[in-house]
């Protein structure tokens, strides 16, 4: 194995989408981890949806939609200017502790690293930049580029296409189990950060290795460099 480059996902990896949480309990006092929660699921759920019923909407869109969802089947007031509040925070995101060390390390390295996301590229830049991240990145692949969502083939596919390496020569990491899944079974090298300790997804195959950082991800990476 001599792998060329990383790619990461960005939502629960390098960012902390729960991070709305302390502005969602400022409108919607002690709900704020229980919208994050269901916020978070529906957006997922309707990502899959409509990739599988071919009709694709930005991840800004879907975002959007799902928040308007959770808001509702949990009883809370969403007004226009709430809905505008905390769609802006999801611009806002913090990095996980972990993030900014594990860029700084790759990039001494001399690493290319890149972006492959469910991510619209308007909602990928603002969130990179907020996030004071956009500087490490050499490329941005969305979702947007092929209307599909992970883990549509179409999407991975982007790594290998523009890249220009098999996607076997590719190290791609991700925080949520299934993605790091669906990467491997594109044909990538897969890391999942479990940062929670989760049990692995049941979808007959496993990453190839995981840990409880990204720092263990880019230890990974630089061992399987030199082989
Ligand atoms: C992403 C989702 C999977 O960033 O978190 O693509």
């Amino acid at each position: 194995m001599s792998i060329r480059a990383v790619l990461f996902d960005v939502f629960g990896t390098l960012l902390d989408v729960h991070s709305i949480r302390a502005r969602a309990d400022e409108l919607f006092p002690g709900q704020g981890m229980r919208l994050s929660q269901l916020w978070r699921e529906k957006q997922l759920e309707y990502t899959r949806l409509r990739t599988i019923g071919s009709r694709y909407a930005n991840f800004t869109q879907v975002t959007e939609d799902a928040l308007q969802y959770a808001c509702e089947a949990l009883a809370l007031p969403l007004d226009a200017a709430a809905r505008g509040l905390l769609m802006h925070e999801y611009t806002q995101l913090s990095p996980h502790p972990d993030t900014v060390p594990a860029l700084k390390r790759l990039q001494e390295h001399g690493v290319t690293i890149g972006i492959l996301s469910n991510g619209d590229q308007a909602l990928l830049e603002d969130v990179l930049h907020g996030a004071q991240l956009a500087d490490y990145f050499d490329v941005l692949l969305s979702a947007d580029q092929v209307h599909a969502f992970k883990p549509a083939p179409s999407l991975y596919e982007l790594g290998p296409l523009t890249l220009k390496h098999p996607a076997h020569d590719l190290l791609h990491v991700s925080s949520n189990c299934w993605d790091a899944i669906g990467a491997k079974w594109y044909g990538y090298v897969t890391f999942w950060v479990n940062r929670g300790g989760a049990p692995v997804d049941r979808l007959s195959t496993a990453p190839d290795a995981s840990g409880a950082s990204l720092d263990e991800a880019v230890s990974f990476f630089l061992q399987q460099r030199k082989h």
